[in-house]
């Protein structure tokens, strides 16, 4: 029967909002984890599709959402270990992984920490190496004007890249619904987030170990993780599938549901 549960777990004094919905105890549990400056909603698409046949735990990482904001300073290791209390308060032994862009930073981050937790991953509009030296100053930047601005700062550097100029004019509500989840995210929750990101680890060199079925999905028009590297990081993946969203910038999820359903949901039906 289909169930849906909303919890909010503390984890290390903070509460982490989490979403468990879908069918129980049928085939692998499905974690979908979202990106920067983002929350749970962006999967909104999937969780409806997916929620018929698999269960589907969909959490909101620290500092975004409806989950806490970090007492102290957060890695990627840090928010990898929030997914695996969530794993363990839920009794979830292993799941099929999904990481959209930082979410990707993170799942990256449970391959190397608890790679026997994951029977399948996927790695949306994400990338393997880590920021450069320029790629960190701009973090910064961005994480100095969230505080000076709050979390418009992030809505407006983030807006233009998630959706293509055709849907910003022409998928209004959407950007609607994106502006208004950004800017009502608390914005030393997402200056975390930038840290924890510009000193992420290069995950390069754990591609080629990566042993599990892989599904690498892409934007055709992402700027942010281009066809071109995701391309290459799936080359690097042993047996890994790789597709294009078509009509898609960074938030191809949202931004052409039903073409990524088509891929997501093809790939879960055959590791089934
Ligand atoms: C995201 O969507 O999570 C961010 O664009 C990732 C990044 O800035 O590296």
């Amino acid at each position: 029967m289909k169930e849906e549960i909303t919890m909010n777990l503390s984890i290390d004094g903070v509460e982490v909002y989490v979403e468990d919905k879908g069918i129980k105890g049928k085939g692998l549990p499905v974690v979908l984890l979202h990106g920067f400056p983002l929350d749970h909603h962006m999967w909104r698409n999937q969780v409806s599709a997916l929620e018929q046949s698999y269960r589907v735990i969909t959490p909101d990482l620290q500092g975004m959402g409806q989950s806490g904001v970090p007492l102290d300073n957060r890695s990627m290791e840090h928010y990898a270990d929030d997914v695996l209390a969530v794993l363990d308060h839920l009794q979830i032994d292993r799941v099929v992984l999904g990481g959209f862009s930082m979410g990707g930073y993170v799942a990256f981050s449970l391959l190397r920490k608890a790679p026997e937790r994951i029977a399948a991953v996927i790695l949306s509009n994400t990338r393997a190496d880590a920021d450069t030296t320029e790629g960190k100053k701009n973090r910064m930047s961005m994480a100095s004007a969230l505080f000076d601005k709050g979390s418009i700062a992030a809505k407006e550097a983030m807006l233009p890249k998630l959706l293509t100029e055709q849907s910003l004019k022409e998928n209004e509500a959407l950007a609607e619904q994106l502006s208004k989840a950004m800017l009502g995210m608390n914005p030393e929750g997402l200056v975390h987030a930038c840290l924890a990101m510009a000193f992420r680890k290069d995950s390069s060199k754990l591609l080629t170990s990566i042993k599990v079925p892989t599904l690498v999905i892409a934007g055709e028009r992402d700027v942010i993780a281009t066809p071109e590297i995701m391309n290459k990081m799936a080359e690097q993946i042993p047996g890994a599938l790789y597709e294009e969203i078509p009509g898609a910038a960074h938030l191809a999820p949202m931004e052409n549901p039903e073409a990524y359903n088509r891929v997501l949901l093809d790939f879960l039906q055959k590791l089934h």
